[in-house]
């Protein structure tokens, strides 16, 4: 019998994640992905705060906690949620026309997070004293992560043919729609082509982009826009305070890309897995499928490093990688190289 080599392992945990998505409506992979980073820029002390809310089989880990909310979508009891996993403004109609308003009394992705940013702030100062509080906790945590990835997905910031759920695609052989070619058919595609199918080789490289072919700009991914600063929602007391919660400019930047790229040049009868694939995946626009999670697992971690360890919070999250260097593949380097050199 032969051993299985460490390369069909990890093959193996991909196909496991691929299958759970195609049973769960949307992207388990996106979300253990921005989980895994954002967990590389908590505190420890955050980390251990974060460790403490829940259950003790997620080890603490934002990458377990984040697929949680499209697991419990057909609960009664989780009704109220169902509709916070995105955001659609009048009017907007990519590529043409791409338009983000803030609505202070939306039942939206945007209202979402703020709400449950305000209900995590309340119980860092007020802890939980019944399990019913504490359990209220546990989910506000679970749903912001969660959210803060689905607000990075630009098709959660799209009415248009629900979040392109009613765009057919193909993708290769592949019949899909626009939205879960999104969610997981171009992350799984990348993954396989440029990293030997290593969902870890995927994430040292983009902690390793982030620190290097982003900067500088990604040094200012947990800053607002001034103008944006002082908007009133219906959390603004607890939230004002909380300077690098911004989901009005990210879904407002996140909606653009819906004309910039992501349902431009739009047919159903295209095959997505060709130049439209290599322009979103690759050095063209900047690595934006891989930009768009880091900036979420950077975000995410500059809340709730702010929630739970503000005097640490303080200063810019340090993007920088803190194990050992990641392995670049030779087709990889030179595309790189490529891009840097114009
Ligand atoms: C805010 O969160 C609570 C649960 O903590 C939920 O009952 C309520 O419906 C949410 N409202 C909005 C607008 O997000
Ligand atoms: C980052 O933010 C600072 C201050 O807001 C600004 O001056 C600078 O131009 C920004 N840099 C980039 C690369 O966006
Ligand atoms: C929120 O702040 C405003 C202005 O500071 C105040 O008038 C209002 O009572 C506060 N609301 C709550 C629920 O604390």
């Amino acid at each position: 019998m032969r051993l299985l080599s460490v390369s069909s392992v990890a093959a193996a945990s991909v196909v496991a994640l691929f299958s759970l998505t195609q049973v769960q409506a949307y992207g388990t992979l996106g979300h253990t992905l921005t989980g895994q980073l954002g967990q590389k820029f908590l505190t420890p002390e955050t980390a251990r705060q974060i460790e403490a809310i829940l259950d003790p089989s997620y080890e603490g880990l934002l990458s377990k906690a984040a697929p949680w909310p499209d697991t419990i979508k057909g609960f009664s009891r989780y009704k109220w949620a169902s509709v916070l996993h995105y955001v659609n403004s009048p009017g907007d109609n990519p590529p043409d026309r791409c338009v983000s308003t803030y609505d202070f009394a939306g039942l939206d992705i945007v209202n979402g997070l703020f709400n449950m940013t305000a209900t995590m702030k309340h119980f860092k100062d007020q802890p939980p004293t019944t399990t019913g509080e504490a359990s209220i906790l546990r989910d506000a945590l679970r749903f912001f992560v969660h959210f803060v990835g689905d607000i990075h997905q630009p098709l959660h910031d799209s009415g248009k043919d629900r979040g392109g759920n009613d765009a057919p695609i193909k993708f290769g052989k592949t019949k899909s729609n626009l939205h879960s070619m999104w969610d997981t058919l171009i992350i799984t595609k990348d993954i396989k082509d440029r990293f030997g199918n290593d969902p870890k080789a995927y994430l040292d490289d983009t902690l390793s982009l982030a620190g290097q072919y982003w900067k500088p700009e990604s040094l200012n991914w947990t800053d607002c826009d001034a103008a944006n600063f002082n908007v009133q929602n219906p959390w603004s007391n607890t939230t004002n305070n909380i300077k690098k919660l911004c989901p009005i400019e990210w879904a407002r930047t996140m909606n653009a890309l819906d004309c910039t790229y992501v349902w431009k040049d739009y047919s159903p009868t295209r095959d997505y897995s060709t130049d439209y694939f290599k322009q979103v995946t690759g050095p063209a626009s900047q690595f934006l499928v891989q930009k768009l999670l880091a900036m979420s697992g950077i975000r995410m971690a500059a809340v709730l490093n702010e929630i739970y360890d503000p005097a640490d919070a303080s200063s810019v999250p340090e993007i920088v990688k803190r194990d050992e260097s990641p392995k670049l593949s030779p087709r990889y380097l030179r595309l790189l190289e490529d891009a840097l050199a114009h």
